[in-house]
């Protein structure tokens, strides 16, 4: 509606009859992330969006903050693997759905950094491992120590006593602490992974990043749901993007963010397509998902989000122009 005529009804009273399109103005910049360890996260990506810097530059601000400083479950500080490394998976998909992947990456801090070099100078997505290290290293990543973090050497060492191959991913209900509960428990458990974040900058583009050290004590080798383009991070610049955070293995199974955003297309908000998706993995099996966490997260094209779990506990961090918070996720069981 014109500015002229929405005066004219305010003065006959009739205004409320009709919205102004502006009620339905995009909310935008906006970004959003898995965990309450995305806020710092947002923050960084902020700096770059309230400038009217890019979504894509967005998104690479955040993850690679969070490569820097969190000591669990991105980046070197992670938990190793079985053999006691720390590989790590990353990807990052701009509005153009140019996309790029790094999975099994080791020794080198900024993973995210890689996979948007692979993106912007390689006719690929994917690299992988020792091909990943050497793409890395040919193009100026410093090849880092490899050693543990104290508190990945700690819980290494305490896996390392049962050696039990039963990864638990996202696990605060059964522990029976609340949402915003510390990275890892006592006995080394991790409660928080992955890192996904979705922007929306003020030209309206999406674009999106994850990065993660994944699944801890995870076979040497594997990769999950997050360097998995449709998986661990979907965009679509005419309707939205997800991510994921949890047990990638059934995020893959189900094509999770992927289907989140066609789910999108049909017409569904962002909370109810993160819950279509959460709903599949555990129609698939129900007595498995029982036992897993897997969260969805997702934005539209308006600026609107919504996040959804199999589990309680997910939890994702949004900054806008107006807010600034935390926001407990529904969820399924
Ligand atoms: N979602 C992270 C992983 O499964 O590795």
């Amino acid at each position: 509606m014109q500015r002229r005529n929405f005066l004219k009804l305010s003065s006959l009273g009739l205004a409320s009859f009709q919205l102004p399109k502006w009620t339905n103005a995009v909310q935008k910049p906006l970004v959003v992330s898995t965990w309450d360890s995305g806020m710092p996260v947002n923050a960084e990506a902020w700096k770059v969006l309230e400038q009217g810097g890019s979504a894509l530059d967005a998104v690479e601000a955040g993850a690679r903050y969070i490569e820097d400083t969190i000591d669990c479950c991105v980046g070197l500080g992670g938990y190793p693997d079985r053999d006691g490394i720390v590989t790590l998976d990353a990807c990052i998909m701009d509005d153009k759905s140019n996309c790029g992947a790094v999975a099994g990456l080791e020794r080198i801090k900024h993973p995210i950094s890689v996979a948007r070099k692979v993106m912007e100078t390689t006719p690929h997505v994917l690299l992988v491992g020792d091909g990943a290290q050497k793409f890395a290293l040919q193009n100026g990543f410093p090849l880092e120590s490899g050693e543990l973090s104290e508190s990945g050497k700690k819980a290494y060492q305490k896996w390392l006593e049962k050696s039990q191959y039963k990864p638990e991913i996202n696990i605060e209900n059964k522990k029976g602490n609340g949402p915003f509960a510390p990275a890892f428990f006592e006995d080394g458990t991790a409660n928080h992974d992955t890192m996904g974040l979705l922007a929306l900058d003020q030209q309206g583009n999406l674009s999106g990043a994850v990065t993660t050290s994944g699944m801890a004590f995870k076979i040497h080798g594997r990769s999950g749901d997050s360097p998995i383009i449709g998986a661990g991070l979907f965009v679509d610049n005419e309707i939205g993007a997800a991510t994921s955070s949890g047990v990638g293995e059934e995020v893959i199974r189900i094509c999770g963010t992927h289907t989140v955003v066609e789910l999108m297309r049909q017409g569904l908000s962002p909370e109810m397509a993160c819950k279509k998706a959460c709903e599949r993995i555990v129609n698939r099996d129900p007595k498995k998902a029982a036992t897993l966490q897997v969260g969805f997260l997702a934005i539209n094209k308006k600026g609107e989000t919504g996040a959804y779990a199999i589990q309680k506990g997910f939890v994702f961090s949004m900054k806008s122009n107006t807010e600034n918070k935390i926001n407990p996720s529904k969820f399924l069981l």
